[in-house]
């Protein structure tokens, strides 16, 4: 394997946060998102330090992990920094060998390889270290035939919550340290063969007050995408800089998840109490002007408060929430794309007002 060669990987394969409190965040996850319950592993389950819950929506796996006893270093990370995002874990067909490639490649290690295995099969896992204390797992699952991986139980509590349509992970963002972005997007070049699919700049990404950087790194079947942000020099404190003094430093700022129904999808999702940023009036003034002709109905649209923005290959409407955690940090994205394949460039300054306000209330811009 020539060095800038992407290295084989076949998509997300789940998302672990550390959180304080497992059992709850997992009841959240599935009463207001409309998560499945799949596993479990605890105490009863012969962990003495964890407890981990698994949620499934499709194609979208989620870990909720707390810590048992104040020694753990999932109890270290969730004082440092709050709920977050611990493990982005990266499905592939050969754990080892991408695991090789991307230490040699210049990647720190976070897990030699691992072979797990219970009644249900093997799986092998290694993992290396991306920007801040957030890791990549690779997880080879092909001999793997139970709920989740080898030492969880299947957990099929009597609520079973209907889901709100979310289908797979469409994207990754991390925020950086100021002036980390081209070292962590080079990161994503040399280890994982990575391209650059877009880039902005403070003056594509700033409002009068905030401003921040963004570069987009893709693999070559695209799915998987990672943008990377840095902030950008401000009349005040960028959202990225909030983020990174309530997180202690860099981490993922939020994931995307895609539907092929936004309308219903958010309407689900608010009903279910979930708070999303508010959108002014006045960006639907112009949408049309800018987007032009859409198939969804712009009345709806704006009743739903759902962002929508055009690049030249198509349309893209996207909704941000509110952070979901009491630290301003990480936060979700519903998106459904309609041909376009970037990321809402155009709704950035709208969005960023309302981020602004929100910001201004916290006390924080
Ligand atoms: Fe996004």
């Amino acid at each position: 394997m020539t060095k800038n060669t992407c290295l084989p990987l076949k998509g997300t394969d789940y998302v672990e946060f550390y959180v304080g409190n497992a059992k709850q965040a997992a009841h959240y996850y599935q009463s207001a998102f409309g998560f499945q319950p799949v596993a479990y592993a605890g105490l009863e389950t012969g962990l003495k330090d964890r407890t981990s819950y698994v949620l499934r929506q499709d194609k979208i796996t989620f870990v909720l992990t707390a810590a048992l006893h104040p020694d753990s270093p999932i109890a270290q990370h969730h004082l440092k920094h709050g709920d977050g995002v611990k493990v982005i874990a990266l499905w592939v067909d050969d754990a080892v060998q991408v695991y090789n490639e991307a230490v040699a490649r210049g990647a720190t290690s976070y897990q030699e390889p691992q072979i797990l295995e219970d009644k249900d099969g093997k799986v092998v896992s290694a993992g290396v270290y991306t920007y801040g204390e957030t890791v990549h797992l690779f997880i080879q699952r092909s001999e793997y035939h139970g709920a989740f991986l080898p030492g969880f139980i299947p957990w099929q509590p009597s609520y079973q919550p209907a889901n709100t349509g979310l289908l797979f992970v469409d994207h990754i963002v991390g925020n950086v340290n100021w002036n980390e972005m081209d070292k962590v997007a080079e990161y994503y070049r040399t280890v994982f063969g990575f391209d650059q699919l877009i880039s902005f700049d403070d003056k594509d990404i700033s409002t009068e007050y905030t401003a921040l950087k963004s570069k987009v790194m893709a693999n070559d079947n695209f799915m998987v995408k990672f943008p990377i942000n840095e902030p950008a020099h401000g009349l005040k404190k960028s959202q990225i800089e909030e983020f990174l003094d309530f997180y202690i430093g860099p981490g993922s700022q939020h994931v995307a998840m895609a539907t092929d129904n936004i309308a219903i999808t958010i309407a689900h999702l608010r009903a279910n109490g979930v708070e999303f940023l508010d959108v002014p009036d006045s960006y639907y003034d112009t949408v049309k002007m800018r987007v032009g002709e859409i198939a969804e109905d712009i009345e709806l649209m704006k009743k739903l408060r759902i962002l929508i923005d055009r690049d030249d290959e198509g349309y893209l409407l996207q909704l941000f929430t509110k952070p979901v955690q009491d630290r301003p940090t990480f936060f979700f994205e519903i998106i459904q794309r309609r041909g376009a394949k970037s990321f809402g460039k155009g709704n950035f300054k709208a969005l960023f007002e309302s981020i602004e306000l929100e910001q201004s209330k916290r006390g924080t811009l």
